[in-house]
């Protein structure tokens, strides 16, 4: 009887451990209904291009034919994380043409930060920061629930209810805080300075969404824009501060000491919101091998953007990816596309091409580049203490 007893409780222990070790094997997909996004160019599906004006063709060349608000020639990460949960691409929030939101909503806008610009979108970032998303989203909960209410065509374009509290929630911004600074010639230890700020900002967003109910949450870290076209050709750089790679070294430093405040922010996040699931994920430490080992994943000229106009990195602040100019009366597109985007890396000096995307994509699905180690239909579990 005793013996039999220990028997069950050892069996028990062993099951009990495998669940702690091994969550993917124990555990049901999350089975995600929706998806909410937050952030700037790097996953803007359309928001700047509703508010700003379209980006221009070549952008989509490769996937969509036209241009279709991104930044790229074809699809971004959010794209493909969207398609692997099997959900429709996300439209964006702005965009009140043709749009979707039956399974999420995309309140991203190219040039956003964390932070309130305090200048126009003219001479700075986006004026869309992530405060303001977070009204969106709050506008959006609210008002979705009262027009489904209303019947047959609203309850074909927005969430249930439900929705919000199972949804991914996906964040990728940071990246303009940090030029942000670099456009107002601060030294690296003035912007280093105030990345808590920043920090202090996206946390208090997160806990608004969690009060609304969110619960999952993916956060993409920042990337090296000290190997991206727009950063090497602007600003200046002494000559020994390059790297082996031709990467400008101190603004990969920032970048990394943000992404190390921000992985401390997202732990005690977890810390905080009890019933939240956190999944931060190393998108610098994709982007860096993709670009400084190219060769090796089937890519070429790492450092050149494939949409431009001249100089050592094909990109010209002035005339960017899709510039036009009038000549002889005809209005003709003098930045163009590169003969083969799907063997570039940098798409347009600032943003990835759709292959370059693909690649980080199916990198990060499993887990392997992520704290905790949980594929993404399983970031819905919170991480497992230790005893
Ligand atoms: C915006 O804020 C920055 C940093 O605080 C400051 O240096 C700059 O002068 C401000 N610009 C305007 C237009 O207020
Ligand atoms: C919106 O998208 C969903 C999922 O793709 C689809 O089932 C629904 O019919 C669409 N709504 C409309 C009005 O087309
Ligand atoms: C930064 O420095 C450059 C070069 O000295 C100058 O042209 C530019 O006006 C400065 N920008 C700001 C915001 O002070
Ligand atoms: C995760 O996926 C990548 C890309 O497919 C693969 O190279 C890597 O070995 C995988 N890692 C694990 C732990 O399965």
């Amino acid at each position: 009887m005793e013996t039999l007893f220990l028997r069950h409780v050892a069996f028990g222990l062993v099951i009990w451990t495998t669940m702690l070790l091994s969550p993917s094997t124990c555990s049901k997909p999350c089975s995600f209904p929706a998806i909410f996004n937050f952030g700037d160019s790097n996953s803007d599906t359309g928001g700047l291009s509703a508010a700003f004006g379209q980006a221009p063709y070549p952008n989509g060349e490769t996937f969509f034919g036209t241009p279709s608000g991104r930044y790229s020639d074809g699809r971004l990460i959010i794209d493909f994380i969207a398609e692997s949960l099997r959900l429709p691409h996300l439209s964006a929030f702005l965009d009140s043409v043709g749009s979707n939101f039956s399974h999420g909503a995309n309140f991203a806008t190219a040039g956003s930060t964390i932070r309130p610009p305090n200048m126009t979108i003219q001479y700075g970032p986006s004026p869309i920061s992530l405060d303001v998303q977070y009204v969106e989203f709050s506008n959006f909960h609210t008002r979705s629930q009262i027009y489904r209410k209303k019947g047959e065509l609203y309850e074909k374009l927005l969430p249930r209810v439900e929705y919000f509290s199972r949804a991914l929630y996906t964040f990728d911004i940071g990246q303009n805080d940090l030029t942000a600074g670099y456009k107002l010639n601060m030294t690296i230890e003035q912007i280093k300075a105030y990345v808590p700020d920043v920090l202090g900002q996206f946390s208090n967003v997160i806990k608004d969404i969690y009060n609304e109910g969110g619960r999952t949450f993916w956060i993409h870290n920042t990337g090296p824009v000290g190997c991206y076209p727009y950063i090497l050709d602007r600003f200046f750089v002494n000559p020994a501060q390059y790297n082996k790679y031709g990467c400008a070294s101190p603004f990969n430093d920032v970048a990394q000491f943000f992404n190390q405040r921000l992985k401390e922010a997202v732990v005690q996040l977890e810390q905080d919101l009890p019933m939240a699931a956190f999944t931060y994920v190393d998108i610098y430490s994709l982007k860096y091998t993709l670009i400084t080992q190219a060769k090796k994943y089937g890519f070429e000229k790492p450092l050149v953007a494939c949409c431009g106009r001249g100089g050592k990195y094909n990109y010209n602040l002035h005339e960017k990816c899709g510039a036009k100019k009038t000549i002889n009366g005809k209005e003709v597109v003098i930045a163009n596309s590169c003969k083969d985007p799907m063997t570039r890396i940098n798409w347009d000096g600032t943003h990835f091409t759709e292959a370059a995307n693909k690649w980080i994509f199916q990198q990060i699905l499993n887990g392997s580049f992520s704290d905790p180690p949980n594929p993404l239909e399983m970031a819905c579990q919170r991480r497992k203490t230790k005893k």
